[in-house]
């Protein structure tokens, strides 16, 4: 017989179905065996009635969390019994055989829960348990709606998603880079992106035009509640847009989104508020403010734009100007005569998508003038030779580029604010701990010899 979905089962009420998937509790009355099973679907009740000796038989070994192949009729609960406020809570499965296709040991921990009260250190290390509580599945499934939503919303905007290198050379976006080193070229290493920016910008000069990916970043930096070493990003470019442009795409795909997947929840501000950089800071003291009307509501999401960022920030220990943003973005035209005389003077066309208190995405209109790019890796202290590793970038610049700009949406902290979770860990499926550790694939580890040999490198510190 064919498996049917949990879900599917009140389709089949008088008749017979097979249902596969974990026994969730199991209830021994003796005479009467209660089970609830669950599949990807949702969840049920059955019952092994006392005539039904051969599915008795194992019923009475079956534990929670094994796998199971389950034959039944599918019956109305008599009125008494009806539970309007659990799923499938009007039917109830007649157990007519009940295959075992897999026993499992007792978890490590209550996998019914929301789990908030379990360690996290055992909570990772044992993450396909993990994620099979509610709230994690919840998560993880939301999470694939959402990306579904703006790979569709972009992708019937004309956008195009191109995926960029994952071995390559280091983006600037300010953080450590994590390397890989080449066998074939001993001593030279390949950077995991810390951003698909420069290959972004590279695609413009290709003739894109409209570009997204949802893409995979790396950043050697400490990990916070909103940080992770590796993050997802909607990653999104286009040519011969102005800002309003970008922020107004970005603000109908975000309102929209949360319309349609999460319709309990109330944009609290339409349009979002543009906000100057400046008065922000000395309101809020944050580049990121809360902006919820009652911080206490769980449904309140209050989206703002933060405009207007100056084009540098003092970088106190190298004493020179440094990107506020990235160095590829770009000044304000009325500004550009000031950026050798007055460079902290000149504001910039960045834009930061700021939800709840949290800085969600960045963005900004990028220079596509090579003369202007070269005066800012000027002012930035690049001598010849860092110059010299944004050859390609001023090469490329050389041969018709559109004005272009762009943003990146941090998926893995909408998601965090969406789901109303503490921190970004709950929302992706196999995260690291604030240490930088897959406790359960043991990574970072040591490698073979024969692995260091090939790679020709040598450990020199002492193992930890
Ligand atoms: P930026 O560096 O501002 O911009 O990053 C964009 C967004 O990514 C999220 N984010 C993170 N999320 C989780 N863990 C991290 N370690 C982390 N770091 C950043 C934030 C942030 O707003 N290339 C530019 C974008 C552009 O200019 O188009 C960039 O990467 O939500």
């Amino acid at each position: 017989m064919n498996r049917i979905y949990i879900k599917e089962l009140n389709k089949h009420t008088g008749k017979e179905a097979t249902i596969k998937g974990w026994v969730d509790v199991r209830r021994d009355q003796g005479k009467m065996i209660f089970f609830d099973f669950r599949d990807m679907s949702g969840k049920v009740q059955g019952v092994i009635l006392p005539g039904a000796k051969d599915a008795h038989e194992v019923g009475e070994k079956v534990r929670p969390e094994w796998v199971v192949e389950v034959k039944g009729k599918i019956n109305k609960r008599p009125e008494k019994m009806v539970n309007k406020n659990e799923e499938n809570g009007d039917i109830e499965i007649e157990i007519l055989e009940i295959k075992v296709l897999n026993e499992a040991e007792t978890p490590v921990f209550d996998i019914q829960s929301d789990g908030h009260e379990i360690g996290e250190e055992n909570r990772l290390k044992h993450r396909y348990l993990d994620l099979r509580r509610p709230r994690l599945q919840k998560n993880i499934r939301n999470r694939a709606k959402v990306l579904k939503f703006v790979r569709d919303y972009l992708t019937d905007e004309n956008f195009i998603e191109i995926e960029t290198p994952i071995l390559t050379k280091s983006s600037p976006e300010g953080a450590r880079d994590y390397v890989v080193p080449s066998r074939i070229e001993k001593g030279k290493f390949y950077a995991l992106p810390q951003s698909p920016q420069q290959y972004k910008q590279l695609l413009m000069v290709s003739g894109m035009e409209k570009y997204f990916q949802l893409a995979k970043v790396m950043r050697d930096e400490d990990t916070r509640g909103d940080r992770q070493p590796e993050f997802t990003q909607l990653d999104v470019e286009m040519s011969f847009v102005s800002q309003e442009e970008i922020l107004n795409l970005t603000e109908d795909m975000f309102t929209k989104l949360v319309k349609e997947i999460y319709p309990e929840k109330k944009v609290t501000y339409e349009p979002w508020p543009r906000l100057d950089y400046d008065e922000v800071m000395k309101e809020y003291g944050t580049d990121s403010p809360d902006l919820r009307k009652d911080k206490n509501d769980p449904n309140e999401l209050a989206f703002a734009w933060i405009l207007n960022f100056p084009l540098f920030e003092k970088d106190k220990e190298k004493g020179h100007y440094a990107p506020s943003h990235h160095m590829f973005t770009a000044p304000k035209e009325e500004d550009i005569s000031k950026l050798e005389s007055d460079p902290s003077a000149v504001r910039s066309y960045q834009h930061d998508m700021v939800l709840n208190g949290y800085e969600v995405g960045g963005g900004s209109i990028r220079i596509h003038d090579s003369k202007v790019q070269e005066r800012i890796f000027d002012l930035i202290g690049f001598d010849k030779n860092q110059k010299q590793k944004f050859e390609h970038m001023l090469n490329a610049f050389k041969y018709g580029v559109p004005p272009h700009g762009g943003i990146a949406p941090g998926m893995d902290r909408l998601m965090m604010v969406f789901e109303n979770e503490p921190n970004i860990r709950e929302v992706i499926a196999f995260p690291k701990t604030g240490e930088g550790r897959d406790l359960m694939m043991d990574a970072p580890s040591e490698i073979d010899e024969t692995q260091l040999k090939e790679l020709g490198i040598k450990i020199t510190k002492d193992k930890k």
